[in-house]
């Protein structure tokens, strides 16, 4: 699938099939995530994958119950690495990781369209909660959960604003 092909097909995917999703297709998209561009190149994110089945419940109930959070194959939460930004300050913090981790989300989740895969980028839930499901350690934050599966049905589209409320020319 052609990249915009990819961006004009990808939406939010909430029910998935029992397919399983292979590993190989979980590291590309991870190959993927990590070429993603990133504040001095310094990759202020780490993924961690998760397949078990009692941590995707878990997790599910971390993020208020988003029961699809469970029912995916696999689940790639995508961290903020304060550690290897710091050297950026406050922006590096506060910015810069949450950036990065983003880019990271956006590659991964167009690349799955492109494998006939779908997810939905879940950003509601309780970050320390997560964490300890996770054993994520301090200086690391969740950003995003990303359940991964084969579509149980199309997706719909939907709508966005028009360019002429959301682009500014020279000035705002
Ligand atoms: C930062 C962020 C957090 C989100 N959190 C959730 C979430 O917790 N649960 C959910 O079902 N969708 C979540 N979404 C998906 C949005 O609802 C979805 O992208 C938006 O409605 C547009 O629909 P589309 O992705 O199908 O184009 C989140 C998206 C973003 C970017």
């Amino acid at each position: 699938m052609e990249l915009v092909e990819s961006i004009e097909t990808r939406v939010s995917v909430r029910s998935f099939t029992e397919e399983d999703v292979p590993e190989k297709t979980v590291n590309e998209a991870l190959r993927m995530a990590i070429l993603a561009p990133s504040a001095g190149n310094l990759q202020s994110r780490d993924f961690i994958v998760v397949r078990n089945a009692l941590s995707k419940k878990r997790l599910a109930k971390a993020a208020f119950g988003q029961a699809f959070v469970e029912e995916a194959p696999v689940v790639i939460v995508v961290c903020a690495n304060l550690n290897r930004i710091r050297n950026y300050g406050t922006r590096g913090a506060q910015l810069y990781c949450l950036q990065d981790s983003a880019a990271a989300v956006e590659h991964i989740l167009l690349y799955v369209v492109s494998q006939g895969f779908g997810s939905c980028w879940v950003g509601a839930f309780d970050e320390r909660e997560v964490s300890k499901v996770l054993s994520i350690p301090d200086n690391i934050r969740p950003i995003a959960l990303l359940p991964i599966g084969r579509p149980m049905k199309e997706g719909f589209h939907t709508s966005r604003l028009d360019a002429s409320e959301l682009v500014h020319r020279e000035k705002w």
